[in-house]
């Protein structure tokens, strides 16, 4: 089949690469030359894990390639992906100006019948104002599906090549099973692909992330108990993912959740139901846990130091959303980073990959370091705030000498209490207690549940 991405994005990179390895011939499109440059040149200017490797294999294979004209990427097109970014606007409804855009220029582009796929995660609804953008300027005919994608930053390329489902929402038959015979090689039974109407389609994809949302926010507002009572957020946690109808993921307390998505994507429900005239309390409560949340472990800090931090240096260890992606976008980090700074630190922070894009995003005096140990250097406490397999289980005697004072604060509750405290370092974490009170005094022994943060 011959296939169109239209943004090569987080989604649209990875789409084009995956549908190239099972032999279709693919050519992806983004306005941006100097991504396209990259991207020609076998360099994803994203860090994906397996994302370079599929994109110099589409290429050297010669199926996949990538321009910035939308009319000779849409050349001799069966299927064309729209998976261009729909960020918040100022009202928190997601803006479709770029969707416009890539609608439009397609329609102008077209050169026969078409199937249209609306990758990008929109406002229920969207499937009509893009039929109409294509209609208004359309040549051919053309089907408009509504096809959400699922795939999660930092396993992006697993998730889309081994899909637990696909959701295709569309009231054409012909549409439905040609990209059907698309998917099919991705999906290890038919029947994980669906077909539904465009609206319930379009709703799906705000329906799990919302959902997933509000489990977290669940934890995190417990946790805040648990600290009032003594208990340990941790031990909770491993108590209720042991119950089957509850199960283990995203039930983590933090800092917060970020990312590209779930923020935009609550906020763009939330303003849907609004409109219908039917608000969702509980995703409301949600975001506003969440934005309280994203500060809270500043007030263990401060128990710790007092209420200014002049003349402190902290250590911020990670700054991606979340571990395996260079994605800042909305990263609680940054929020963090931003407040230690506003209350006088000196901050020294250490990312893996994600370094080079909180740059322009962190506060000027944010000292970016080479090291997580470089980071550390002279700091009197440490701030966890992404759980990088390479962070979470540090060197302490190493670390101790590195550090001023011996404080770490564990926004992921992913360092091991046990060996921070055995080590001689104050340990505060997430709904875990404050050091020295009783409670929440042992690393939770665990069945082998994982961190129930993979999905
Ligand atoms: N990132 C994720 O994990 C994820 C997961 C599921 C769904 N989504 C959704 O998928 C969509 C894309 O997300 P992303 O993270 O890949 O976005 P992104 O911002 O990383 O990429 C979007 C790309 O589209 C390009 N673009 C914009 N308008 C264009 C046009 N008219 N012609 C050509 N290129 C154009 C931009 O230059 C950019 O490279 C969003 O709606 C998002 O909510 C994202």
């Amino acid at each position: 089949m011959r296939v169109t991405i239209i943004g090569t994005g987080y989604v649209g990179t990875v789409a084009g690469a995956c549908f190239a390895e099972t032999g279709n011939h693919v050519c992806c499109v983004d306005k941006d030359a100097s991504k396209v440059a990259a991207l020609s040149a076998g360099k994803p200017i994203i860090y994906e894990p397996q994302l370079e490797q599929l994109v110099r294999r589409g290429l050297a294979r010669g199926n996949l390639s990538y321009t910035t004209s939308v009319r000779d990427g849409t050349r001799g097109a069966d299927v064309v992906f729209m998976t261009v970014g729909t960020p918040s606007n100022a009202e928190g409804d997601a803006d479709l100006g770029f969707l416009e855009e890539a609608a439009r220029e397609t329609a102008r582009a077209m050169d026969g019948s078409l199937i249209v796929v609306n990758k990008s995660t929109v406002p229920v609804g969207t499937h009509r104002l893009v039929a109409e953008w294509l209609r208004s300027e359309a040549a051919h005919p053309f089907e408009v599906v509504s096809n959400p994608e699922f795939l999660r930053e930092g396993s992006a390329v697993r998730d889309f090549l081994r899909p637990e489902r696909v959701v295709l929402g569309t009231g054409s038959k012909t549409a439905f099973e040609t990209l059907k015979q698309l998917y099919l090689p991705f999906v290890t039974d038919e029947r994980l692909i669906l077909e539904t109407d465009p609206v319930s389609a379009e709703l799906t994809k705000y329906a799990c992330n919302s959902f997933l949302a509000t489990r977290i926010s669940f934890m995190n507002e417990l946790s805040r108990l648990c600290e009032a009572l003594g208990a340990d957020i941790e031990s909770v946690r491993h108590g209720m993912a042991l119950d089957a109808r509850i199960g283990r993921h995203f039930l983590q307390a933090g800092i917060g959740y970020g990312g590209s998505c779930f923020p935009k994507d609550i906020r763009a429900l939330l303003a849907t139901a609004k409109d219908a005239g039917v608000p969702l309390s509980i995703v409301a409560a949600t975001e506003d846990v969440n934005e309280t949340q994203k500060t809270h472990l500043m007030s263990a800090v401060h128990r710790h130091f007092g209420a200014s931090l002049a003349g402190r240096t902290v250590a911020l260890w990670g700054l991606a959303f979340k571990p395996d992606t260079d994605d800042v976008r909305e990263a609680p980090a940054l929020i963090l980073a931003r407040e230690l700074a506003r209350t006088g630190a000196r901050v020294r922070a250490f990312d893996p990959v994600a370094g080079a894009n909180a740059r322009a995003l962190l506060h000027p005096e944010v000292e970016l370091c080479e090291s997580a140990y470089e980071a550390a250097e002279n700091a009197d406490g440490l701030v966890l705030a992404t759980e990088w397999p390479e962070l979470v289980r540090p060197d302490y005697p190493l670390l101790k000498r590195y550090m001023r004072e011996h404080v770490l604060f564990d926004g992921r509750n992913a360092l091991s209490m046990s060996q921070a405290r055995g080590h001689g370092f104050a340990y505060y974490g997430v709904g875990r207690g404050a050091p020295g009170k009783k409670g929440a005094r042992r690393d939770t022994k665990r069945l082998p549940l994982g961190s129930g943060r993979a999905a």
